[in-house]
């Protein structure tokens, strides 16, 4: 059984006794958590009511006759099982979080403190407009601040992710291509995109074309002309891109797509390195998705909520989705049905008009910053990616010579010999006190470590934490090999089998141990 089965079976804590030597299994303050299940103590309960009077049953027998399995728990007893649950978690909250490509920035109290006002939390999506003035306001300000940072004339609000994004980006393309009467099949893609970007093409019933990059770590244009003709619907091209590295050849790209009649879709994910600066339109895109989480520092959730607004052309508005936010005698409204105008909308793609928490927090973060401070908030970030790159130039191996942008790309090259790998070297990391950096991706470099420091790190905890990876590469080039394989060293789990995690998910708890290969 691998330290993962283990870890998630339904016996961890002796098994982990053994190895850490306390009597109890816990190390310091760190307490070795049961399932909440395996705390159950039947027919405890966290609160005390009256039984209720006698009272005849109108479910004709089919009254519940046993337990239903919930566990009975005190109701300390709970708040500490998901107290310590959430003491687990690693955040931004916690300490640095340089996962590139992710933008894990710190999210403002005061935008907290907004998205909770009881005016604009408790509303409810089914209230009638004409209740909810003011929330339709703010959201029409929050398009107008992306209308006028992407410089492009429509925003969709509604999509619920970045990739969700893509795929409403995708779904007005191929719209607009259908309204035209041209049937095209292939989607071009960099091979240094996110996955989500071909994903996202295949979901749309395309063909998904990959374009090679240049020794530069940009799209190598000659081959991309090569793969451009009248049946590519689309480009899809991060900028910057996930080697964090500018398009600098984006002008000509997006002649080079429009000269066959082909949209240019940009992934946005990486607006931060450019917000306040460059406005999208000015570059010739067409269509490209914003992660409010990312740029806007509404917090990351597991998929969601997430907010992934985009922002169109004019030759692609008419397909946005439903709903579309309009301006009356009376003030804002909502046009909320395939008709008029909107007739040739994609439809609607969420419930309701997205996630308003989000919105709220999107909006109290431009207006707190104002447009000199989000101009400001890119060249920080851009800053703080090149204050690593520089400093760690000679320990590290960067993948590409010159300046980068919001994000720093190494490679395993510095690792060459020495029988450590980028996941060694991640989990040394672990052991520090640090999440490690992005790793294995973007894939077009040999063992990727991709670091995004974003603009929240001051100079003094880039300095801690550039020492702390010119110690481990240190002790990576004097071959403490040993040391790398068994990391981490410190942590509730060890070494976990990366494998086994990802394939031999244990999900379920059972009240008598099952035979487990039964359930495999
Ligand atoms: C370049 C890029 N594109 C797309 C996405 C997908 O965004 P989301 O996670 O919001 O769906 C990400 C997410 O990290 C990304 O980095």
């Amino acid at each position: 059984m691998s330290d993962w089965s283990r870890a998630a079976s339904t016996r961890p804590v002796e098994d982990h006794a053994t190895t850490v030597g306390t009597a109890t299994g816990n190390r310091g303050l760190q307490i070795e958590e049961k399932l909440i299940f395996e705390q159950d103590s039947p027919g405890r309960c966290g609160v005390d009511l009256v039984d209720p009077p006698p009272f005849r049953t109108r479910l004709g027998g089919l009254e519940r006759q046993g337990r239903i399995g919930l566990p009975g728990l005190s109701e300390p007893q709970i708040v500490r099982h998901f107290t310590r649950l959430s003491q687990k978690n690693y955040a931004i909250d916690s300490g640095v979080y340089p996962l590139g490509s992710c933008t894990m920035k710190h999210n403002p109290r005061l935008n907290e403190k907004l998205a909770r006002l009881p005016g604009l939390a408790d509303i409810h999506p089914l209230q009638p407009v004409s209740t909810v003035p003011g929330a339709l306001a703010l959201i029409d300000t929050l398009a107008h601040w992306l209308k006028t940072l992407t410089g492009m004339p429509a925003i969709a609000l509604s999509p619920g992710a970045g990739a969700h994004g893509e795929l409403c980006g995708m779904m007005s393309i191929c719209a607009a291509l259908e309204a035209r009467g041209e049937r095209r099949s292939r989607v071009l893609v960099p091979e240094s995109a996110h996955g989500t970007n071909p994903a996202t093409a295949a979901a749309c019933g395309y063909a998904v074309d990959s374009v090679s990059s240049n020794p530069r770590g940009r799209v190598d244009i000659g081959a991309l002309r090569t793969k451009l003709d009248t049946d590519v619907a689309a480009l899809m091209l991060t900028n910057p891109n996930t080697c964090g590295l500018f398009e600098d050849e984006i002008l000509e790209i997006a002649a080079a797509v429009h000269a066959v009649g082909a949209f240019f879709y940009c992934d946005g994910a990486n607006f931060n390195a450019i917000v306040g600066r460059v406005r999208p339109a000015d570059l010739g895109i067409d269509c490209m998705h914003l992660n409010l989480h990312k740029t806007f520092s509404t917090p990351h959730g597991g998929g969601g909520p997430g907010s992934g607004p985009v922002a169109l052309a004019a030759s692609l508005a008419p397909y946005a989705p439903l709903p579309w936010q309009a301006r009356g005698p009376d003030g804002p409204g909502l046009v909320e049905h395939k008709e008029g105008e909107a007739q040739q909308s994609i439809g609607r793609l969420k419930g309701f008009h997205g996630q308003m928490g989000m919105f709220v927090r999107a909006l109290a973060y431009m207006l707190s910053h104002g447009a000199d401070g989000l101009r400001q908030v890119a060249e920080d970030a851009v800053l703080n990616a090149n204050y690593l790159r520089v400093r760690l130039d000679s320990d590290l191996s960067p993948s590409f010579p010159g300046p980068c942008m919001h994000e720093v790309l190494f490679d395993d090259r510095f690792l060459k010999g020495t029988g450590i790998t980028t996941l060694d070297f991640a989990k040394a990391l672990i052991d520090e006190g640090y999440h490690p950096m992005t790793m294995y991706f973007p894939l077009i470099v040999h063992g990727a470590l991709l670091i995004e420091p974003t603009e929240t790190e001051s100079k003094a905890s880039l300095d801690e934490f550039v020492e702390t990876l010119k110690v481990l590469a240190a002790k990576a080039r004097f071959g403490e090999t040993a040391f790398f394989h068994g990391a981490p060293h410190y942590t509730p789990r060890r070494r976990l089998d990366e494998t086994a995690a990802a394939r031999k998910l244990v999900l379920r708890w059972y009240a008598e141990p099952v035979n487990q290969q039964a359930e495999e």
